[in-house]
């Protein structure tokens, strides 16, 4: 005979390898506080829909609600030979109070909604701890760039010094990214939080149960009402982990820039001591590799995607063990998002960036001879082209004089010998880097009024979502306090029908 919960129609126990292969509890211990609380607002249900006894629920209940706390503390350990976090509660019910009562919490409901009401509990709130982080980064992105409207810095295009930009222009464009990710994580989140409780194995019950009421107990938004799909759902972990690798790919892009910027030929950026390591046998270096590692990390994530998008693409509907698979990849992909959004926040706000070296190289690669050009067209009433190509041939003789567009007096030589009379001012306000880069005016450039403008924008989105983030945070810590009182509240003696009644 065998002794597991299900071994009823087995004539042996589960062989020592099968289970080793196959087991969870380790996997799973990220899901106990989820399966203790959907467990709470399954029997609540259970109680109120009549299908058990009130008798019954004051026993459970109180129980769950000890094993709740148990958890907290870390006193709750799963026992391998149980298998998953499913059955393990599910056994520590009926070790307390007995098989009486305790072998009636499983009635109307299956491992396979109960595992992916766990993992939708488990993913929503790490989806909100990651948005809570990649907020904060934002706002530090957004705070630096107020205060560098008018620092300078340089902008590339093929990694060739391309025209002046300000500082807060680049801080600010890291932000305008990431709030687009923001923006996956709370559809991500819209996704997850669902309810697929009371979808049993796959073909609902012939028990009179109340979807909507472990929907509102559980904190779920909605329902996936067909339980075919519900049990078999975990779209909202590819979506959760295609948000992660973009997020990451934003990141890796952040941290490259870092790492070149920080080189000594660049030197545009100073990164803190304690954001390098050291070399063992070279005692110069300080190498950037915090901003390595997150580029490097980029790939955890990606392969959890294809992971779980190949592990999910051909099983039938229904549960699979297949999917058994889900987790440990989207675990670890959580933690790598979570861990790179605030080290990589900490790296950028700490590190400096070097205003005066950019002003040097902006000068020095001629990158305000786009503005030398458009002054052409402006005040000498000359094609584009044609002001390209004279500017053209002027940075080549600069270069091959070893000079560069503050010599002015050669410029001014060289544009009278195309018949162009300029001021000395004309060519100043056209070839500065400062002056050029304020120039810019044109709607989400990186002039100082563009950028002042779209911070303020980026700020109202930022809110909208921030907001949302809080409230959607408070709906869950809410529903949590709730199904604890209502434990707290029977454990006392009162009932789930005047409870609910209550609080109506
Ligand atoms: N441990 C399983 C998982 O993580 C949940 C149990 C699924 N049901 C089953 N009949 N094995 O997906």
């Amino acid at each position: 005979m065998s002794k597991k919960l299900w071994g009823g129609c087995f004539s042996k126990d589960i062989d020592s390898d099968v289970l080793d292969y196959t087991l969870t509890t380790d996997v799973d211990k990220r899901l106990v506080r989820f399966d203790i609380w959907g467990s709470m607002a399954h029997l609540v249900m259970l109680g109120q829909q009549q299908i058990v006894s009130d008798a019954t629920v004051g026993k459970i209940l109180p129980s769950l609600l000890n094993l709740y706390h148990k958890n907290k503390i870390g006193a709750l350990h799963l026992d391998r030979s149980l298998e998953d976090v499913h059955l393990n509660i599910e056994a520590l019910i009926i070790n307390d109070v007995g098989a009486e009562f305790g072998g009636q919490l499983h009635t109307a409901r299956s491992r396979n909604d109960q595992v992916v009401t766990d993992t939708r509990m488990y993913l929503r709130e790490e989806l909100l701890n990651i948005q809570r982080a990649l907020v904060d980064f934002i706002e530090s992105l957004m705070d630096l760039a107020d205060s560098s409207i008018n620092d300078l810095a340089v902008g590339y295009t093929h990694l060739q010094p391309a025209q002046p930009i300000s500082l807060a222009f680049w801080y600010s464009a890291h932000a305008s990214i990431f709030l687009r990710d923001l923006e996956r994580l709370a559809d991500a989140y819209n996704n997850t939080n669902r309810n697929v409780l009371g979808a049993c194995a796959l073909a609902g019950t012939s028990f009179p149960i109340d979807r909507e009421l472990t929907r509102k107990l559980q904190g779920f938004d909605r329902l996936i009402e067909h339980s075919l799909d519900a049990t078999s759902s975990r779209d909202f972990i590819i979506q959760s982990v295609s948000a992660f690798s973009i997020m990451m790919s934003n990141f890796s892009k952040l941290a490259e820039e870092i790492v070149i910027w920080n080189s000594f030929e660049f030197g545009l950026l100073k990164i803190d001591d304690a954001f390098a390591t050291g070399s063992s046998i070279m005692p110069q270096k300080k190498n950037p590799v915090v901003a390595e590692l997150a580029k490097g990390r980029s790939g955890r994530v990606y392969g959890a995607l294809m992971q779980i998008l190949t592990t999910t693409k051909g099983v039938t509907l229904g549960y699979n063990c297949d999917l058994q698979e889900d987790k440990p990849l989207l675990w670890d992909s959580i933690e790598t998002v979570k861990s790179t959004t605030n080290i990589l926040h900490r790296h950028v706000v700490t590190s400096t960036y070097k205003s005066d070296r950019a002003a040097d190289l902006c000068w020095k690669n001629f990158s305000t001879v786009t503005e030398l050009a458009n002054m052409l067209v402006k005040n000498k009433e000359i094609a584009f082209r044609e002001a390209h190509r004279i500017t053209g041939l002027l940075t080549r003789e600069l270069i091959d004089r070893g000079a560069d567009l503050r010599d002015t007096l050669f410029v001014q030589h060289f544009l009278r010998g195309h018949a162009i009379d300029a001021t000395e001012d004309e060519i100043v306000a056209s070839t500065s880097p400062v002056n050029v880069m304020t120039k810019q005016t044109s709607t989400g450039s990186t002039g100082p009024d563009s950028v002042t403008a779209m911070l303020q924008n980026l700020k109202i989105e930022l809110n909208i979502f921030s907001t949302q983030m809080q409230n959607n945070l408070e709906k869950v810590r809410a529903a949590e306090d709730f199904i604890l009182k209502i434990s707290n509240d029977v454990k006392a003696g009162a009932r789930i029908r005047d409870l609910l009644l209550a609080a109506q």
